[in-house]
């Protein structure tokens, strides 16, 4: 089992830059299916994209990842199922089903599955692709869908959600008519979707706002992009710098798409000096509690930093209280850092923390992506050494975690332990 292992470092010093933003590259290389040729730049070198790219193949395209950029071959496309191993190995894979619906007029998946978030369910992709004349078969856990030509309508989502807009814009893009997407997600990654297509040919407008206009194309073909930065990368660098008391100039990033995480490392006292495409941070002495955090939709708090901030909580000046109103299940963080000697206590959507003035090394398991973030930032954090488990979660989101903190000064290494070791500490802690 390969673990980090991690020495408590003291402040994290020097420069970085942003890496591509995950949520980002993955419903771009699904939309690359309705062209020819595409290359995409910027891509991170992640678990997730590699799966992504094994479901191009699958469906027929070529796809690979060299040096940053994806070469994507669609003009080979030629199968509409995604098999359940490869949707079970990344929830997100949904977000194909909109492409291949609009390449083959058919697309067969399986549920993606619950994980540790919550159910995560995908009602609202299908009522979306109904809505263009879909029609949605459910036989047990696979799911059919069928359209001899999919037609512009209008779309309100009850509520908002990202891999639902990504989905209906990729299937629109190709309707015929005009569709209208009402309580559109507005993240930055959906007007980089936005952007992609329509280098494609497809005709969208409004994305960022939460109203997105489309009108069908008949026929879309490969494009160049750049992947904007990962937003949430950054969060998770800046917050590593604060928790530690460092000073981080970290490039290639968009402070536009932070504002809801920079104003709360301002309140907790960090100072910022803040760029175009870069964000110096500062953090003497201990943090300050900020208030209240509640996760919402972009441009509000977004919950995928809520475990990153949690890190950067532990140690500060008073207590600090999270809601997180996204996921049903977004604490299992919580127990591996009670056992570096974080105090919290969760109740249903609340954490409450109360800052301490140290914690301390363990072994700690991740139990998904920004929850394993939160162990490493609170790991670096933490006096003595930290093991942390899990990092086939931590793998799906960040490329080289240990090289870019060990760039920072941190102290961190990737190891392979024996399951029997891992599993004999663990059991020892339980009891
Ligand atoms: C995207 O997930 C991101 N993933 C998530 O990032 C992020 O946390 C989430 O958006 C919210 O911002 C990718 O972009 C690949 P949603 P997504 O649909 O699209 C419910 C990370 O760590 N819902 O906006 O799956 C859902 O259960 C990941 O990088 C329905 O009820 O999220 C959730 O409670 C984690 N029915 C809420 O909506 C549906 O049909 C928001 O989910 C779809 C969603």
């Amino acid at each position: 089992m390969k673990i980090l292992e991690v020495s408590g470092c003291g402040p994290l010093r020097g420069s970085t830059v942003t890496q591509g933003s995950k949520n980002s590259v993955l419903p771009i290389l699904a939309a690359s299916m309705l062209g020819g040729g595409s290359e995409i730049s910027n891509c991170p070198s992640l678990s997730d994209v590699e799966v992504s790219l094994r479901i191009l193949r699958h469906l027929g395209c070529t796809g690979a990842l060299k040096n940053g950029v994806v070469t994507v071959d669609a003009s080979g496309a030629n199968a509409v199922n995604i098999p359940d191993g490869l949707m079970r190995e990344m929830r997100s894979s949904v977000i194909f089903l909109g492409a291949v619906l609009a390449r083959h007029g058919e697309a067969e998946i399986c549920f993606p599955g619950g994980c540790r978030l919550g159910p995560r369910p995908i009602d609202m992709h299908l009522d979306a692709l109904e809505r263009l004349g879909a029609e949605i078969e459910v036989d047990g856990g696979r799911i059919s869908c069928r359209a001899a030509k999919l037609r512009g309508a209008q779309i309100n989502f009850s509520s908002v959600s990202v891999g639902a807009t990504e989905n209906a814009m990729i299937a629109a893009s190709m309707a015929e008519g005009d569709t209208l997407i009402a309580n559109a997600a507005r993240e930055p990654e959906i007007v980089d979707l936005q952007d992609f297509l329509n280098k494609m040919g497809a005709c969208i407008s409004g994305a960022g706002s939460n109203v997105i206009h489309i009108k069908g194309v008949k026929e879309l073909h490969g494009a160049s992009h750049r992947v904007i930065p990962d937003r949430i990368a950054a969060a998770t660098v800046l917050s590593a710098a604060a928790a530690s008391g460092g000073r981080v100039e970290l490039g290639r990033c968009r402070p536009q798409d932070m504002e809801a995480v920079l104003a709360v490392l301002g309140e907790m006292g960090c100072r910022m000096e803040i760029g175009s495409d870069s964000i110096l941070l500062e953090s003497r002495g201990r943090l300050k509690a900020p208030k209240p955090i509640v996760t919402a939709a972009h441009p509000g708090f977004p919950t995928d930093a809520q475990p990153l901030l949690m890190a950067a909580c532990l140690t500060a000046e008073g207590n600090s209280v999270f809601i997180e109103n996204i996921f049903e299940n977004r604490y299992a963080h919580v127990p591996e850092l009670r056992r570096m000697g974080a105090e919290i206590i969760t109740s249903g959507r609340a954490a409450a923390i109360i800052g301490t003035e140290r914690l301390a090394g363990a072994e700690v398991v991740a139990a998904d992506l920004r929850g394993g973030a939160a162990l490493l930032i609170a790991a670096m954090n933490a006096e003595g050494v930290s093991r942390i488990a899990g990092t086939e979660y931590i793998d799906r989101g960040y490329e080289t975690p240990e090289a870019v903190f060990a760039e920072l000064g941190a102290q961190i290494k990737r190891k392979e332990v024996k399951d029997a070791e891992q599993q004999q500490k663990k059991q020892a802690q339980e009891e």
